[in-house]
């Protein structure tokens, strides 16, 4: 039976990035780029697919464990080599090898189904996605003879001056005949400017061998983008949220300034959600129907029900239910869950907290390790003192309590249902439910105090 298979190249340290983190990792919207390219292989449907891993192997498989296989490439001596380290899971199976490298997280799942279509339909041995560079510097050359039969490629640095005219580039996506891949392997030397095994190098041989060759040029360069630098890892984040952006307008999200508008690969929005300008969506973000998020704010790893409005406002790792308004200048730090209706104004800070439905806390506060029921009224200015330089201290306030303005709640602390906290009160014990508790010094009036001073 005839299997499909894929290989990702994913060892290099990528030397040009000039980074601690390993190149492959380095996050095209929010995503790794070896990610990307995992995705799209998956969306394409393959029998087995293998990331070769050399440079930060354990991170690699940290980030793709349980989605794919991995051969290990001790030594990073070229592209050939790399997938000379697949041939013990691949060797002697009959049916095609699709070669990818981990550093094009552009690449879509259309244009690898496209290569295998033109591989398939021509009986070709080996074929090449190829694409027409504006600026070809850097990449390997597609040399063909007059009638356009893709005779060899050539890297940019072996290459001739009358070869680096050639605008046709190398992708670094092909597709093989598995045996015949890994026959012709065995006969790459490396024998070039960077004495490296180059994957390329396998086109040549089998066209002397008088096997057929296939080529299919994608009209879209950008989807072919090998990322070597921090400039091309820039240029591919650009044409990724363009992607992105484009995708949730089509779905029926409103985005005021697409161009400074960015959303994560992993985030998810519901239609008629409208986006001002300056808004960072990161991580997996789930944005419900009919939200507003407004100019200047950050969405991280949170979830937003529906008809929430956020203002000016930073929310991380956060769940936050329907009807909710947020903000200008609110911050949710993580483990903060906002149940429906609730309002967080101006100034307010919350951590590890809950918020009860239809709960207020508008303005300048500070509620951290609290748990707070439906239907309060926190007024201004309200703190949890949650800490007490060693650990840290919940505070619990019951249902349509109201916390006077001004007012330390010092935890541990618990506040009943329905009670009253008075304005500028330092709590702390325990208020019953439906007491007033005050407590803060009586007022002393002097009287006539600034006539005896004279
Ligand atoms: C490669 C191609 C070039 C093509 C370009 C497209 C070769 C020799 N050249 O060049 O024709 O135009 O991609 O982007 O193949 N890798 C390993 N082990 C190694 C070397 C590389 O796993 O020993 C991996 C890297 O991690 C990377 C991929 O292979 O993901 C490509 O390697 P890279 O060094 O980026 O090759 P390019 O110079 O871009
Ligand atoms: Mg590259």
């Amino acid at each position: 039976m005839s299997g499909r298979f894929a290989v990702i190249l994913a060892a290099g340290q990528g030397t040009r990035m000039k980074s601690k983190l390993y190149k492959v990792l380095h996050q095209v919207c929010g995503k790794p780029m070896v990610q990307h390219v995992v995705d799209q292989v998956q969306n394409v449907g393959f029998d087995e697919t293998t990331v070769v891993v050399g440079h930060g192997a354990e991170q690699v498989k940290d980030t793709l464990r349980g989605e794919v296989t991995f051969s290990v490439q001790d030594e990073q001596l070229g592209t050939g080599h790399a997938v000379r380290c697949a041939e013990d899971a691949l060797t002697g199976k009959k049916g095609v090898t699709v070669v990818l490298c981990g550093d094009t997280p552009l690449l879509t799942a259309k244009s690898i189904e496209k290569l295998i279509k033109t591989h398939e339909a021509a009986g070709a041995k080996a074929s090449v996605l190829t694409a027409v560079a504006p600026d070809p510097t850097g990449y390997g050359r597609v040399m063909r003879n007059e009638a356009g039969h893709v005779q060899k490629i050539v890297e940019h640095k072996d290459a001739s001056e009358e070869e680096r005219l050639v605008s046709e580039i190398n992708t670094g996506t092909y597709c093989f005949d598995n045996e015949q891949l890994f026959a012709a392997l065995a006969e790459v030397t490396n024998d070039n400017v960077q004495g490296e095994y180059y994957l390329p190098d396998v086109i040549e041989i089998l066209q002397q061998q008088g096997q057929t060759i296939a080529a299919y040029q994608t009209e879209s360069f950008d989807e072919t983008l090998g990322i070597n630098d921090r400039v091309a890892l820039s240029s591919a984040e650009a044409v990724m949220q363009a992607r992105i952006n484009e995708y949730w307008m089509r779905e029926g999200v409103t985005l005021i300034d697409r161009k400074t508008t960015y959303i994560s690969a992993e985030a998810r929005i519901g239609r008629d959600v409208v986006v001002h300008p300056n808004v960072t969506i990161k991580g997996p973000s789930l944005i419900g129907e009919d939200c507003e998020i407004g100019a200047g704010s950050e969405i991280v790893n949170s979830t937003l029900g529906s008809l929430v409005h956020v203002r000016q406002s930073l929310v991380v790792d956060s769940e936050v239910g329907s009807g909710v308004a947020i903000g200008p200048f609110a911050h949710l730090r993580p483990n903060t869950k906002l149940e429906d209706d609730v309002r967080v104004g101006n100034f307010v800070e919350l951590k590890k907290s809950t918020i009860g439905k239809a709960s207020k806390v508008s303005h300048l506060s500070y509620i951290g390790d609290a748990d707070i029921g439906s239907d309060v009224n926190v007024g201004c200015g309200v703190v949890t003192v949650n800490y007490d330089g060693r650990n840290k201290f919940k505070t619990t306030v019951e249902k349509e309590a109201f916390i006077g303005s001004g007012s330390n709640l010092i935890a541990p602390v618990q506040i009943g249902e329905r009670a009253f906290v008075a304005a500028g009160s330092t709590i702390t014990d325990d208020v019953p439910g439906e007491a007033l508790s005050i407590a803060r010094a009586r007022q002393v009036n002097k009287e006539n105090y600034v006539k005896k001073e004279d």
